[in-house]
């Protein structure tokens, strides 16, 4: 129980109604939103720690939609092998994540190549200049079918275009995705947001391929006259661009790589704060440039390269996703978009369609976040220490808390391909996501289990964050 080597991180979120004239940002469906409040972290153990709710500063203002999900474009070049659209169980746990965005992009999308007649997904386009790999083709059966069941299950939907799509020039072409405007405008596919490319900075690596920032810039200046064309396309909102590493605007964040790291990264205190000297950087350069300019992490997660295997979609990944969470929102960072709901070793649905512990977490992240009423706090604490932490909060000693703590659902502890939650492992009701019932406590300390991280409401509280900040009035 040494001091040096205990943490017990806590972030808060104050539920607010507030009318919030927010900037020029892409949110859709503005109400019901939350202030974030950071409130206490790394405390010495051996007694009980105390949280306090500084009700009166507003850190980030947090919205439905803060966190959505990334499908990578990938999955399209394997004919979405496994994602079975039309699976109910597959339909009701992404519909339980709604409202929010589902981004479907990554490195695939900068050789995918859409041709609404073809039949077969994959097929011999020459590449671009420099390119070292194959183009695939997007069919229009294949185009459809994610459409539809991104629209059914009620995502906004984000589509990442072909940025290496270049004219003999070296300007972004952009021919082929004006044709996959044309063919969605012309069935109405609703599509919230647009981006070009996946990680600019990697081209070289990935494609062989240099692409210059004032390249880029001019490629999205034209991508922006190209959704002018549609009616349906001309008020979607273009986000990027994007980067893997710390530059402007948006960007990824993954902690290490996934063919090297091992559990004990998941629930290390300094892995999670690396994240928030990237953050400062990136939100530094950003505002720089626009203070204003909102911030995403268009694609993230844990582990790149595709995650840690049989780590990150354990109960261990759990750890960096919530602190992230919470980081993110305290930083100020608009919306994160969690890679992947499916495929890869970190997807919060498995390849039999089961929902895996950060899908869980996600979700009662998504339900707390939003499910009470103005003037409740929603707390969240990790306890990555192998022994219970205790924590009260002094401002609230007699209210009533709703506990939700969350514990590895087996005896693989962390390595657990299931979570608890109070004490009960999460399954399905055959293809119904169940409601998820907290342990009710009068009043008095929390106490944390030994690796556990959860949530604690208290819902009866009247703070009001925006009696004290009269920009937030509107
Ligand atoms: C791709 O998947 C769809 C739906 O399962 C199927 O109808 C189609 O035949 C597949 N295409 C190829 C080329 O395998």
């Amino acid at each position: 129980m040494a001091d040096s080597s205990t943490f017990l991180l806590i972030f808060g979120i104050l539920v607010t109604v507030c009318h919030v004239s927010v900037r020029s940002t892409p949110l859709v469906g503005g109400e019901g939103r939350s202030d974030h409040a950071y409130i206490h972290k790394r405390a010495p153990s051996g007694h009980v720690i105390q949280a306090h709710v500084n009700a009166n500063h507003q850190q980030n203002v947090i919205g439905s939609h803060f966190v959505g999900v990334t499908y990578d474009s990938g999955q399209a070049a394997k004919n979405f092998s496994g994602f079975d659209f039309s699976s109910r169980k597959l339909q009701n746990l992404a519909r339980a994540l709604t409202p929010g965005y589902f981004r479907f992009g990554g490195t695939m999308s900068d050789c995918m190549l859409f041709e609404s007649a073809s039949t077969s997904f994959v097929d011999e386009c020459t590449p671009a200049p420099g390119r070292n790999f194959h183009t695939f083709t997007l069919t229009g059966h294949q185009w459809q079918a994610l459409n539809q069941f991104v629209h059914k299950v009620g995502f906004d939907f984000i589509f990442d275009a072909n940025d290496l799509q270049r004219t003999s020039h070296g300007d972004w072409s952009p021919d082929n995705t004006r044709k996959l405007l044309q063919y969605s405008a012309d069935r109405h596919y609703p599509i919230a947001g647009f981006q070009l490319g996946n990680e600019y900075d990697l081209f070289h690596s990935f494609f062989g391929y240099d692409l210059s920032a004032a390249q880029l810039a001019k490629d999205y200046a034209k991508f922006q006259s190209l959704l002018k064309e549609f009616p349906q396309y001309s008020s979607s909102f273009l986000i990027g661009p994007e980067a893997a590493h710390a530059r402007p605007d948006h960007f990824k964040n993954y902690y290490f790589s996934g063919l090297t790291s091992t559990v004990d990264d998941y629930t290390d205190v300094h892995k999670m704060d690396s994240l928030r000297k990237v953050l400062t950087e990136a939100l530094a350069e950003t505002h720089a440039v626009d203070p204003h300019l909102p911030v995403w992490l268009t694609e993230t997660g844990s582990a790149y390269s595709g995650g840690t295997k049989h780590v990150s979609d354990r109960f261990a990944a759990g750890f960096l996703w919530l602190d992230k969470l919470g980081v993110a929102a305290e930083m100020g960072i608009e919306t994160l978009l969690r890679q992947d709901l499916f495929g890869g070793n970190y997807p919060l649905i498995d390849r039999q369609l089961n929902p895996t512990p950060d899908y869980w977490l996600t979700l009662l992240y998504k339900q707390l976040v939003r499910g009470f009423h103005a003037g409740a706090v929603v707390l969240y604490y990790l306890n990555p220490n192998g022994y219970s932490v205790t924590f009260d909060f002094p401002q609230f000693t007699s209210h009533k808390r709703l506990l939700y703590i969350l514990t590895a659902g087996d005896s693989d502890g962390l390595l657990s391909k299931f979570v608890a939650l109070n004490g009960a492992k999460l399954q399905l009701h055959g293809d119904s996501v169940p409601q998820l019932h907290p342990l009710e406590q009068a009043a008095g300390p929390v106490v944390t289990p030994p690796h556990s991280f959860g949530f604690v409401v208290l819902p009866d509280n009247r703070v009001d964050l925006c009696r004290h900040s009269g920009e937030l009035v509107g």
